[in-house]
């Protein structure tokens, strides 16, 4: 791909003015001069009917969005309603056109955002699951982590667990988090903080941590 992928004009566009590379390099094609904007699946991965942590799955949806920052879809296991999978996907005879949806948009995601509720020290077998089924679409892929819990301990129990099993799966995950203690008052059902300056504070952190990353990534060119 010889595309030319500007990630961030208003941070790059100096960059380039100052270098010159635009205006003076005479191989240098206008036509394939994009404006990138990434796109970032966020895993929803409690499949519970009272379920509370897609509640901050819908809060990164509309940060990002209405922050402009990218694209996103959220990727709910529990619409997926995904078998306990018997084999990986890429061993899988007849594999079900769900699941290679699943793993598609995993693939062509540039970043993801997985979230996340403890469940006993750990990820919920749902998450473990889905990340289980797929290898290839995982590598290198900038991965931010948000643990979810209904008291005070903001589901950190089950990140290292989680962070190791992605770090096996060579998942580039961000050194930041955001952790969400006591969900359920709050965030609202629609996934509105009670304190959105706080809440918009921590995801600008988390967000433009996990955006470096993907920065990294597509112009890393592998
Ligand atoms: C099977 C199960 C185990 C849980 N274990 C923990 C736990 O270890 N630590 C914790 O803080 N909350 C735990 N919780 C409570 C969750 O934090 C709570 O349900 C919260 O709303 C996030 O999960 P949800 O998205 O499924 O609602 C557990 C809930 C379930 C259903």
């Amino acid at each position: 791909m010889n595309d030319v992928i500007l990630f961030n004009f208003r941070v790059i566009l100096p960059k380039i003015k100052k270098t010159n590379f635009v205006l003076e390099n005479p191989y240098f094609n206008y036509s394939k001069l994009k404006l990138f904007m990434p796109h970032i699946a966020i895993i929803s991965a409690s499949i519970r009917p009272d379920r509370k942590s897609h509640r901050i799955a819908l809060y990164f949806e509309k940060y990002l969005a209405d922050n402009k920052l990218a694209t996103t879809e959220i990727l709910d296991l529990r619409e997926y309603n995904f078998p306990l999978f018997d084999e990986t996907l890429k061993n899988q005879k007849k594999p079900d056109p769900k699941t290679l949806e699943y793993a598609k948009k995993i693939d062509l995601a540039h970043g993801v955002i997985i979230v996340t509720p403890e469940y006993n020290g750990g990820m919920p077998a749902s998450l473990k699951n889905a990340i289980d089924v797929l290898y290839d679409e995982w590598r290198h892929k900038p991965t931010g982590i948000v643990t979810v819990s209904g008291g005070p301990f903001a589901g950190n129990q089950c990140l290292v667990s989680l962070q190791f099993t992605l770090w096996k799966m060579k998942v580039w995950t961000i050194t930041e988090m955001f952790s969400v203690p006591n969900v359920g008052e709050t965030y609202s059902e629609e996934g509105v903080p009670k304190d959105k300056e706080a809440a918009n504070k921590l995801a600008q952190v988390f967000v433009k941590e996990l955006m470096w990353c993907v920065k990294a990534d597509a112009s890393s060119n592998s």
